[in-house]
């Protein structure tokens, strides 16, 4: 099949959180299972994460295209290079005005005010790109709401467009608390007739709402874990949108994230202390663990069990209930390693944490890619009591590791992580702990348990052993979205949902 991927972040040229992980290492599964590929996403020269080293600058490949926006035509050149270690082509739409600032979507802690114009731009690009670079796609594979207007575009402006024949579409949600909502008047940079500004296809309660319009247009639509899928269509979850999502449950599918494990694999990860596989924890995590402990200048003590964890530090990540049971936890003997950044809340008060106990607890606020590894490779437990998670990545990498995770059972945490209850334990299949009320003394009940467990040596090298054992390739996954796309393609003639 010929397959255009689309997103608005996508390692290693731009990050801010998982999004980007799955869309360069899904890209890369399909093309490795013989598939064509292509990426389009935006040339972000300010990012955090400058251009990977080693690979050779983009170069420019052709004219620039030009797009209309609302009243504007707004041009930019497209750079063209390949994701690392693949065929994957990657098309990055270098247009400075929209995507040449501090952020992805936000300068500090607030969006950008035209992020609706940015956004729509990449999704008019990725058809136009389509076009120009002369594909004739079997699927659009579009993700979140800043990629959410294709599937409109190829529905109604594209149903005619010899290069769109073939083209099906899919639509991921990866976090269904950002929606891509506007005010009304914002209708117009779609390009699209107001007849579609109505409650059944693009509006939602009186603003413009492109993931519904994504929901409602395109072909199949997919989630980022089973249990997600389902909880989604529930109001708890569903963010005011269970209502379209329910009424698209035969066409809604939930696959479980992979793992690149060319990226995360603790037998050849080259930014840890020490390689080890599952038969060599015994001897790898510990030396990983000291390095940890003297990095982050924490006491060197192997016994004591060390809490790891690396985040968005926001309500969506469970900070409030890990806040909450702080005072407790500092009576008791371990040690806690915090990295990431956010809400500026969290992050202090993590920070004024480890001042007043700087023998148990050591933070880094920001982003370093390199510390996460460390953190994954020389933690004991891993700490991912979310609130709601559509998959979590962290949770599967710390599996990867042989870091225990503690989990709330939502989303994908609760479709990767198999809680060490006396009977998981003896059949063999825990390799975490995980709850489901979401309140701080559940959490630390949890706390208290694995760190229990941890002294019993034969019990948690089992609970290490199994996480680590179980395939978290996105081969597996590849194989169920090839399965979607077959899918989306029997129902591409279909007339819009809506
Ligand atoms: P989300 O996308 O909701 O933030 P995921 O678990 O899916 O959560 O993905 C988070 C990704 O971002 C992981 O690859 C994780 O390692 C990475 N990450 C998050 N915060 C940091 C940080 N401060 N430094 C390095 N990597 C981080
Ligand atoms: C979102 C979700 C996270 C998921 C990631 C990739 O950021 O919050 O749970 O793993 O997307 O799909």
């Amino acid at each position: 099949m010929q397959i255009i991927f689309s997103s608005s972040e996508a390692a290693p040229f731009s990050k801010t959180g998982g999004l980007a992980d799955v869309a360069s290492s899904l890209p890369k599964a399909l093309s490795q299972a013989g598939h064509q590929v292509a990426l389009v996403t935006p040339f972000f020269p300010q990012e955090r994460i400058k251009w990977p080293e080693g690979l050779p600058a983009p170069e420019v490949a052709g004219p620039p295209i030009s797009i209309g926006i609302g009243t504007k035509t707004v041009s930019a050149r497209v750079l063209q290079t390949t994701i690392p270690n693949s065929k994957v082509i990657v098309y990055l739409v270098d247009q400075p005005g929209y995507f040449d600032r501090a952020g992805i979507y936000q300068d500090g802690d607030r969006d950008y005010k035209d992020n609706c114009e940015r956004f729509v731009f990449l999704s008019r690009a990725t058809i136009e790109i389509a076009r120009r670079f002369g594909w004739q796609p079997d699927i659009i594979h579009t993700n979140d709401w800043q990629t959410a207007l294709v599937p409109a575009l190829l529905k109604i402006e594209c149903a005619n467009d010899p290069a769109f024949q073939k083209t099906a579409s899919v639509f991921t949600i990866h976090n269904l608390a950002f929606q891509g909502q506007f005010w009304h008047w914002d209708m117009h940079l779609t390009g699209l007739d107001w007849k579609y500004f109505n409650w059944r296809q693009m509006e939602f309660f009186g603003n413009l709402n492109l993931l519904k319009s994504a929901v409602v247009f395109s072909d199949m639509v997919t989630t980022v874990s089973p249990t997600y899928a389902r909880e989604i269509q529930t109001p708890e979850f569903g963010c005011g949108l269970n209502g379209v999502l329910s009424s698209r449950r035969d066409d809604l599918v939930g696959i479980l994230n992979g793992v690149d494990t060319e990226v995360w694999n603790p037998a050849i990860d080259g930014l840890i202390a020490a390689q080890y596989k599952a038969a060599t924890v015994g001897e790898g995590k510990p030396a990983c663990k000291t390095a940890l402990q003297k990095r982050m200048k924490l006491p060197v003590r192997p016994e004591v069990p060390l809490l790891g964890m690396v985040s968005r530090m926001t309500g969506q990540k469970g900070c409030d209930i890990i806040s909450e049971c702080m005072p407790e936890l500092m009576n008791l003997d371990l040690q806690m390693v915090f990295l990431g950044s956010g809400d500026p809340g969290y992050e202090q008060s993590l920070q004024k944490l480890a001042r007043e106990n700087s023998q148990k607890v050591a933070v880094q606020i920001g982003y370093n890619e390199r510390l996460s590894h460390e953190i994954e490779a020389g933690s004991d437990i891993f700490l991912m009591p979310s609130q709601y998670e559509p998959c979590g990545l962290n949770q599967m990498y710390s599996l990867l590791y042989g870091t225990v995770p503690i989990v709330r059972a939502v989303g994908g945490l609760a479709d990767s992580v198999v809680d060490a209850s006396e009977e998981n334990l003896a059949n063999g299949t825990a390799n975490g702990f995980s709850f489901y009320d979401y309140r701080s003394d559940v959490l630390l009940r949890q706390i208290c348990r694995a760190t229990g467990i941890f002294q019993d040596k034969a019990t948690w090298r089992k609970l290490m052993q199994t996480g680590m054992q179980r395939d978290w390739s996105w081969r597996r996954s590849a194989r169920e979205y090839e399965q979607v796309y077959q899918r989306a393609q029997g129902k591409r003639h279909a007339p819009a949902y809506g």
